[in-house]
């Protein structure tokens, strides 16, 4: 558990404030405090009572205890006035989240507090537009904003076939250096049409470079082009696909002669549970999730997730809160306000889908948030969060799906992560989550390399003064790096 920062009770100026010591807080994690500038004392009031019957935590005066600020009728420039002026916090504790009444509303209404979202915040975002000199395109994925759509799309794909290429080839180094060319072509926000253009941006080497120029001049490269066409490219691509195979394994079934899915459909013996059922569902998990697939198998989920455990909330993260229309798979966060409840939800969550028929293939990893090298033991893609990886039945009476013999049939396989963070995790494992994996690897090598601290999907630690900084948001986190807020619509680096 990420220890918490000391707190300092706040006290009323005219005695103890019965409501900021309220033991019976059903969000520990939560203390709002309600700013007046517009909203009256006897709104004020109202709202004060209607939080605490329901079981939250209200402030009755600014503390570093405060966790959320709410505000009425007031606007960012408002707000951030006030926050300058009247409630600097404390140095070294962290500025609370500063909230529109839509927040305390919504939060009143679901009985609970909803997950902060860009919407509630006061804040004036000021997000970096992409830059129009090259030579201020900063140098990490996580200090500038990458849209989805953007204006390179066939450089930025011949770079990332090559960096898939090196992938295969176990050539670390390479694959990033094209991953992190490709990047930078992405958050360009005009088109490349000339070499001299590329001067000054960062991370384009010379084969980067060289790659652009013969596009740009012949409208096809003959490297990609032979990669794309090679027999060893399109085996690894093929086996890599298949749920449960990676780099490794592809490459030894590629060196022993395979090349085939019913090559390995003909061995079981030599595949994992998991190969199985990926080649048994392959052609289903080849064809894209599509955003309304994405939406019903969230509310799926929730339903399930409210039934198992009422309160808790669930996340769309992963490509699609990025704002892709497609996805691989659908991942899902889930957590609740009561931090430990969510202990042990997995299992009653999948056993009340198999119960509907709807689980072909699920997987458990048990939590290991309670060991204790957890941390040190975590690479940049492995947290200790609880999960479930899942092929789950997708219903879609309209619009059928093949099976293998080409007959119509009303469902399709849709590969599924369920994952469960503990309340004070949550905003890091959001951000940990949400991606692209590009995006997280640049933040975390930000964090390391420029600030000296060490992210990862479970908190933000300071190795020097051996403490955990505590958030309420993903905003928080961006503040605590000193990095300028980037809503997930620009994280696709
Ligand atoms: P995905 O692999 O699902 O990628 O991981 P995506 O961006 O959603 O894209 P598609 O459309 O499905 O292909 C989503 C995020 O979750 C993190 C990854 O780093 C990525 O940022 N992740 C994934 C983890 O943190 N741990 C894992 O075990 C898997
Ligand atoms: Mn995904």
């Amino acid at each position: 558990m990420l220890p918490k920062r000391r707190r300092v009770r706040a006290r009323s100026p005219g005695g103890p404030a019965a409501s900021s010591t309220s033991s019976s807080a059903l969000f520990p994690g939560v203390a709002i405090y309600l700013a007046e500038p517009r909203m009256g004392r006897s709104r004020r009031a109202f709202l004060t009572r209607l939080a605490m019957s329901k079981g939250f935590r209200v402030l009755d005066t600014y503390s570093s205890e405060v966790t959320h600020v709410v505000m009425e009728g007031t606007s960012a420039g408002e707000a951030a006035c006030w926050q300058e002026n009247e409630a600097a916090p404390p140095p070294g504790c962290p500025r609370p989240a500063l909230l529109d009444i839509s927040w305390f509303t919504e939060s009143m209404a679901a009985g609970q507090p909803v997950p902060v979202e860009g919407r509630h915040r006061l804040e004036e975002a000021e997000l970096r537009k992409g830059p129009p000199n090259p030579a201020a395109m900063p140098a990490y994925a996580c200090q500038r904003s990458t849209p989805l759509m953007h204006h390179n799309s066939s450089l930025s794909e011949a770079l990332e076939t090559l960096a898939e290429a090196a992938g295969f080839e176990g050539s670390e180094g390479r694959l990033l250096s094209f991953c992190r060319a490709a990047s930078v072509l992405r958050a360009l926000p005009w088109p490349v049409t000339v070499l001299s253009q590329l001067q000054g941006l960062p991370n384009f080497g010379e084969h980067s470079s060289r790659i652009v120029q013969e596009l740009l001049e012949r409208g096809v490269c003959e490297e990609v082009k032979r990669v794309r066409s090679s027999e060893r490219y399109r085996t690894m691509k093929l086996f890599t696909q298949v749920f449960g195979v990676g780099v490794k394994t592809a490459n030894r079934w590629y060196q022993e002669g395979l090349r085939t899915l019913d090559e390995l459909r003909e061995q079981p013996q030599r595949l994992t549970r998991q190969q199985r059922a990926g080649l048994q569902h392959h052609r289903d998990l080849c064809t894209p999730v599509g955003r309304p697939d994405a939406e019903a198998l969230q509310r799926l989920v929730e339903a399930t997730v409210g039934q198992a455990l009422p309160g808790a909330t669930v996340m769309l993260t992963g490509g699609f809160r990025r704002g892709k229309l497609q996805g691989h798979d659908v991942d899902f966060l889930i957590t609740h306000p009561e931090e430990g409840r969510e202990v042990g939800l997995l299992p009653s969550v999948v056993c009340q889908l198999q119960s509907q028929g709807l689980v072909l293939y699920h997987q458990h990893q048990r939590s290991h948030l309670g060991d204790p090298d957890h941390l040190a033991r975590q690479s940049h893609t492995m947290d200790a969060f609880e999960r479930s990886l899942c092929i789950l039945r997708l219903l879609q009476p309209s619009q059928p799906a093949k099976g293998a013999d080409s007959e119509p049939r009303p469902w399709r396989a849709v590969r599924v992560d369920l994952v469960v963070a503990p309340w004070s995790q949550f905003p890091f494992a959001l951000l940990g989550w949400t991606g692209s994996k590009l995006f997280e690897r640049d933040l975390r090598r930000f964090s390391r390399k420029e600030k000296g601290l060490c992210l990862n999907s479970h908190g933000l630690f300071d190795p020097e003064q051996k403490s955990c900084f505590h958030v309420a948001s993903e905003e928080d986190i961006f503040r605590h790096l000193g990095l300028a807020y980037l809503p997930p619509e620009q994280r696709n680096a």
